[in-house]
């Protein structure tokens, strides 16, 4: 995860990604160590990722790396939005 230390050496915004959870992004940006957070794999699977987070929904499964740089739709958009049962 991003380290503070990166505030000492450069004056811009912070965004940092890689293996960031809702948790641990909220944690970087609340220490102060990351202006903004990036998702990749989570934001293929779960296309409503930003209401997941903000009502604090469970997530997809991760998508499948064997169809990722495919030209096909399958693993990129047929994950479905969250719903309640
Ligand atoms: C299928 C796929 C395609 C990606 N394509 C790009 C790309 O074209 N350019 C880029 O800078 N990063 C690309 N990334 C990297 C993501 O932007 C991000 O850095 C990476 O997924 C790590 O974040 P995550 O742990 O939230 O997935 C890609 C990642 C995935 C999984």
């Amino acid at each position: 995860m991003v380290s503070g230390e990166f505030r000492d050496v450069f004056m811009g915004a912070i965004i940092a990604n890689s293996g960031y959870t809702r948790e641990i992004a909220s944690a970087a940006i609340q220490a102060g160590n990351a202006d903004l957070i990036g998702f990749g794999r989570p934001i293929i699977s779960n296309p409503d990722l930003v209401e997941r987070f903000a009502n604090g929904w469970s997530l997809n499964p991760a998508a499948d790396p064997g169809v990722w740089f495919s030209f096909d739709k399958k693993g990129y958009t047929d994950f479905p939005t969250y719903r309640k049962f």
